[in-house]
């Protein structure tokens, strides 16, 4: 038994923001930002918001499924920038589409949250609770981006994407990893507020995103691959078994150093941050979504996600589509 991804949605906010307009804001050029990242524009919220998002690329995805919000059993919504602290996105979400005989709750593992909650789902509908489950990772990363410093801001971008899965018989997720690692947890950090009480006075948290892009970098093109091989290994198949690698859409230079480590062609792997940026956990159902409304996702062919973040966490998943 396992889970099979019947239907995909995505939304992102009508604000196109193309790297032109971040060379006016701070010291870069789009040259760099191009050929460092791949990245060529991204969408930034002028008031959609996680929630909306979401909710919009669950809607598309259940219509893409044929199914109503009524049938969900379950819904989760992986992400690191929710609207509020409560309630969860997913109850938000659940009150917008009217999914309401569903469980929702949130998961934040960063940008490996998708992945993360998919096999979350995948372990309800194995043990026998829930027989199908929709999933967002939707993320509002430009109010937590420090848009004064060039070494994050050029990388980010908003947006969602979701799937619908059900139970199956045959085929579905084949194998998965997933792994953290929190001693690492200081190279990306942040997004945090102020504590205020009258016991801990005013303390201020980092208030925007950190990061240390070269160890991120480095961690991500060694990570990527292990976990790709472990999760076939699992599942019984091998880098050649694979149609499409979906991997995580962070930067197109990590993407060329999995595929070259894999010994892959980089034709199997597709990629849509150069107009979307990194969306963290939306990249890789956003991704998925744009894929199978172009038809190139065919039933039977075989696909290995792959995602890695701040935590850090990281994990790769098999499956058959
Ligand atoms: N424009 C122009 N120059 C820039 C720049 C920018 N936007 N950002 C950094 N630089 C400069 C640096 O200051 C540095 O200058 P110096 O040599 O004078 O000190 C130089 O470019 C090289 O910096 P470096 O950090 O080594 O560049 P890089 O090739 O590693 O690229 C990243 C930087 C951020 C693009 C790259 O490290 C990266 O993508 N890392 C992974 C980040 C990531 O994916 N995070 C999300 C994980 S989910």
């Amino acid at each position: 038994m396992s889970i099979k991804i019947l239907g995909t949605g995505s939304a992102l906010p009508v604000r196109r923001v193309m790297n032109e307009e971040i060379v006016r804001m701070v010291d870069t050029s789009d040259e760099w930002i191009r050929e460092r990242t791949g990245i060529g524009g991204r969408h930034v919220s002028v008031g959609e918001t996680a929630a909306s998002l979401a909710a919009d690329a669950c809607s598309r995805a259940l219509e893409d499924a044929g199914k109503t919000a009524e049938e969900v059993e379950l819904l989760l919504v992986a992400t690191c920038s929710p609207d509020e602290v409560a309630p969860c996105t997913a109850c938000r979400v659940q009150d917008r589409i009217g999914a309401g005989n569903a469980v929702a709750f949130d998961l934040n593992a960063a940008c490996a949250g998708f992945l993360f909650a998919l096999h979350t789902a995948w372990a309800y509908v194995e043990a026998g609770i829930y027989q199908n489950a929709l999933i967002a990772g939707s993320e509002v990363l430009s109010k937590l981006v420090d848009w004064e410093d060039r070494g994050t801001c050029i990388l980010f971008g908003d947006g969602a994407g979701a799937v619908y899965v059900e139970k199956c018989q045959e085929g579905g997720i084949l194998g998965f990893v997933q792994h953290a690692d929190g001693k690492k947890g200081g190279v990306l950090a942040g997004g945090g507020r102020q504590l205020v009480s009258p016991w801990a006075g005013r303390q201020d948290f980092r208030r925007f995103l950190q990061m240390d892009g070269r160890e991120v970098f480095a961690f991500a093109v060694r990570q990527v691959p292990l976990n790709v091989e472990e999760a076939l290994s699992g599942a019984g198949l091998t880098v050649g078994d694979v149609d499409l690698f979906v991997l995580h859409q962070a930067n197109r230079r990590i993407i060329e150093g999995v595929a070259k480590r894999l010994g892959a062609e980089l034709s199997r792997f597709p990629m849509n941050l150069e107009h979307v940026g990194n969306t963290s956990s939306a990249a890789i159902p956003l991704l998925l979504d744009e894929l199978n409304r172009q038809g190139r996702l065919k039933r039977g062919m075989r696909l290995v996600l792959s995602g890695f973040g701040a935590g850090l966490t990281c994990g790769a998943c098999v499956m058959q589509w």
